[in-house]
């Protein structure tokens, strides 16, 4: 049963199965895992597929210095299992998936290593579709794309989308907005005292909404001088990094790192929402979900109002089209009210909310599986991924 297939199980810990990538796998209900080695180049990469339920997995290959191979694999799987959810509850035709490779990518980058990488992603026929992420730049794409066109988020000169940030941005102005309607009854955020964190590309485009629409800022980042030229130019106010989660405002929008919502920080909030683009902001999921509700603060799942990034690129798959990927993204307003709506209804953390109605969405269009149908839904790249085999 596709319900009971994506909660949490017992990992199999029978004696013939003690290969601990199969318990890991199984502990999360992976599908698949890729091991890619190449001595030549020095490439080694996992990719990992979690579910392909409602389509080809998609994530981003991120390139870092991970100290152990167990520690990779275990990003891996994390990561490819967030990109089932944000896939799912964004109403995308996509799965979860997500690749890494071991490197310090300052110096060990190089052509062939990521063709190589490349001819791997091919080698799934399109199960996989990789895209840009942590420690990963455009060269480096484009060297993938010359071996598969199962890559998306290629640049503009490419065909492609481009630069994400400005969209991701719009998502999280427009889940912001739907807590605010939850919080005051009215979605507008003029007057209303935002603390934001970063000001780096997601920060700067909501920064610009806010302010547009009227919003008091006060920003921070660890290089000041950033801070301060977007405060210059929006009319905002500069704060030190550590001021900024004790701020006497209402919206708190972290758009730097994850884990910033944690035992030291969670008694400074004054905010009544947390609403922001990083990912992975409570640092201990359960807990820290928990304690914001018991707090009274809203908040807006980070992988729900932050996901205008993946639907521009998954736009790009069919046919790319700016004005689709933004009315699209919009459409997180109404997924974060629902959220909001489950949350308050059931009594759980919002961030529980979430992943129980893309469960559900998992579940629900996954049966629908049973009954045959022809390949040939999706137009645009995907689906002329999808045609090939049909020539
Ligand atoms: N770019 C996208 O489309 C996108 C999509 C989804 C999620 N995200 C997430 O949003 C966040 C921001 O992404 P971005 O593309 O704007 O990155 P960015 O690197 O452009 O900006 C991050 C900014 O945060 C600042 N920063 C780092 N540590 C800080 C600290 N302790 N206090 C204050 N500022 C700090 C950095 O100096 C930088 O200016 C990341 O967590 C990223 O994973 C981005």
């Amino acid at each position: 049963m596709i319900e009971s297939s994506l909660k949490e199980k017992k990992t199999n810990t029978t004696e013939d199965v003690n290969f601990p990538i199969f318990n890991a796998m199984q502990a999360k209900d992976h599908e698949q895992v890729v091991v890619c080695s190449d001595p030549e180049t020095g490439l080694r990469a996992f990719i990992a597929i979690h579910n392909t339920t409602l389509g080809p997995a998609l994530g981003g290959t991120r390139m870092w210095m991970y100290k152990t191979e167990e520690e990779a694999l275990k990003d891996v799987l994390r990561l490819s299992r967030g990109m089932t959810y944000k896939s799912a509850i964004s109403g995308l035709n996509l799965g979860g998936g997500k690749a890494v490779i071991i490197g310090d990518p300052h110096t060990d980058k190089n052509e062939a290593l990521f063709r190589a990488f490349g001819r791997f992603v091919d080698g799934l026929g399109g199960r996989y579709i990789t895209a840009e992420d942590v420690g990963m730049e455009v060269q480096d794409m484009e060297w993938i794309y010359s071996e598969t066109k199962y890559v998306t988020g290629i640049p503009e000169t490419l065909g492609g989308s481009g630069n994400p940030s400005p969209v991701t941005a719009y998502g999280v102005y427009m889940g912001a907005k739907a807590c605010a309607k939850k919080a005051y009854g009215n979605d507008s955020l003029s007057g209303k005292r935002i603390a934001l964190q970063g000001a780096g590309h997601v920060a700067s485009y909501f920064a610009k909404h806010a302010a547009k629409e009227g919003a008091k800022l006060f920003i921070t980042d660890i290089y000041t001088e950033k801070a301060q030229s977007l405060a210059d130019e929006i009319g905002a106010e500069v704060v030190s990094p550590d001021e900024i989660y004790g701020l006497d405002v209402d919206i708190f929008t972290p758009c730097a790192l994850g884990g910033v919502i944690n035992d030291d920080t969670i008694d400074q909030f004054k905010c009544d929402i947390i609403a922001g683009g990083a990912n992975n902001v409570l640092d201990v999921e359960e807990r820290h979900g928990q304690m914001l509700l018991e707090k009274g603060i809203i908040y807006a799942p980070d992988y729900v109002i932050n996901a205008g990034g993946i639907i521009n690129i998954s736009s790009e798959l069919e046919g790319y089209n700016r004005e689709h990927a933004m009315n699209r993204t919009q459409k997180i307003y109404d997924t974060t009210l629902n959220i909001l709506q489950y949350s308050e209804d059931h009594e759980i953390p919002t961030y529980k909310a979430s992943n129980i109605l893309a469960e559900e969405r998992i579940a629900s269009v996954g049966r629908l599986k049973s009954k045959y149908s022809s390949k040939s839904h999706f137009s645009g790249r995907l689906g002329e991924m999808y045609m090939t085999d049909r020539r």
